[in-house]
């Protein structure tokens, strides 16, 4: 198992080792892990005058997986366009091919409060959004800006093939496999030709998959579901635009940025995996960063691109004890509460696994 470690920038770096105290802890259970640095995002762009420099490139494209803490801050601003943090992340994204982003939205019951919604209503909520990334009316052509008829009109093309749709489907048709088996694609089949297709293609990959139950919602109907009630969800799938929206809709269902992990996968289940948030330049550097977002990517990693769930599920275990212990990094402390910082968390989490 050839791990890319790359910490990036702000708080980056505290959480990542975090990370790496976890799974080199596995390493007991047998597991084969070798883990490389790389740089990636503004410490990239200090050491090696690019964001996502060569030698980075080679590294992601060896390995089997990466692990990223994440990168920006402020202090890059200035930088020209071509040099910025954010064009590393655009970078690897393509450089590996990534089009399957997956999105879980999980609320553990202990902190069920930290949501704007009811507790009533959230706790316990569990649910995969799998959104397309590399199609969809953000890539597709013709688009821009013109001038028609004395006034500027703009324009953008919302374009899937069946090839694209048929590919995130099976990803999604496979993660509903690992959990409850239920799957809704998300479109807008009653005004758009392009997610008729969606549905189409969706319903006829179903066919390969008769133990997995589809359904179908519109996407105006799963953003008011998802306030209304988001635990009718399990795995849902959807284009890039919807999916862009759903996922961070459901994941301010939590209220907790600092728990959320994700993971995009190229056709061969490699995959980045990375916390939600960003590199939080706000608290960099002072030890209280919550590195469990970080920690359930690495158990993601396990999952999805070395398909040992059993590894995976013992770090989400291990998470779960630590809350159930009232442990708290500082961003989802409670009155009553352990307060931990960001080293100390990554200590309960080895002691539990
Ligand atoms: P952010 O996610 O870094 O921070 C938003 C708020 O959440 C801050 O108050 C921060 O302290 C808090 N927060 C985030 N992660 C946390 C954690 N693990 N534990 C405790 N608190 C946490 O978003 P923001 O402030 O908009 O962006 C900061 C920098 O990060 C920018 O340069 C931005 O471009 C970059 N960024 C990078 C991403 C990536 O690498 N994938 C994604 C989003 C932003
Ligand atoms: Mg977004």
């Amino acid at each position: 198992m050839k791990i890319a470690v790359l910490a990036g920038d702000g708080i980056g770096p505290e959480i990542i080792a975090q990370a790496v105290r976890v799974l080199e802890a596995l390493r007991s259970d047998g597991l084969k892990i070798e883990l490389e640095w790389g740089l990636l995002g503004g410490c990239a762009v200090e050491a090696a005058g690019e964001p996502f420099p060569e030698a980075t490139r080679k590294l992601a494209t060896d390995a089997d997986a990466v692990i990223l803490g994440a990168v920006g801050g402020p202090q890059y601003d200035a930088l020209p366009r071509p040099l910025r943090p954010e064009r590393g992340l655009l970078g690897i994204r393509k450089a590996l091919n990534l089009f399957a982003n997956l999105r879980p939205a999980l609320l553990y019951p202990e902190l069920a409060n930290a949501s704007t919604l009811k507790p009533e209503i959230v706790a316990g909520l569990d649910i995969l959004i799998v959104r397309e990334l590399t199609g969809d009316i953000y890539f597709g052509e013709p688009r821009g800006i013109e001038q028609r008829e004395g006034q500027r009109v703009g324009f953008n093309t919302m374009v899937y093939s069946e090839a694209e749709i048929d590919r995130i489907a099976r990803v999604a048709f496979g993660a509903a496999r690992r959990r409850n088996r239920r799957l809704c694609s998300v479109d807008k089949m009653n005004v758009l030709e392009c997610t008729q297709l969606w549905r189409d293609v969706v319903t006829e990959t179903a066919e390969e998959y008769p133990d997995v139950e589809l359904s179908h919602m519109l996407v105006d109907n799963a953003a008011m579901q998802l306030i209304r009630d988001p635990r009718q969800f399990d795995v849902m799938v959807t284009g890039n635009m919807f999916g862009d929206i759903l996922s961070d809709e459901a994941s301010m269902l939590t209220g907790s940025i600092g728990m959320l992990p994700s993971a995009s996968l190229d056709e061969n289940n490699k995959g980045l995996y990375e916390p939600i948030h960003g590199s939080a330049p706000d608290i960099a550097g002072k030890n209280v960063a919550n590195p469990l977002a970080t920690i359930l990517s690495a158990a993601m990693m396990l999952r999805y691109t070395f398909d040992l769930e059993s590894a995976a599920a013992r770090i989400e275990g291990a998470v779960k004890k630590v809350l159930a212990e009232g442990y708290r990094t500082a961003d989802i402390y409670e009155p009553g509460m352990k307060k931990l910082g960001t080293a100390e968390m990554g200590g309960a989490v080895l002691a539990n696994l």
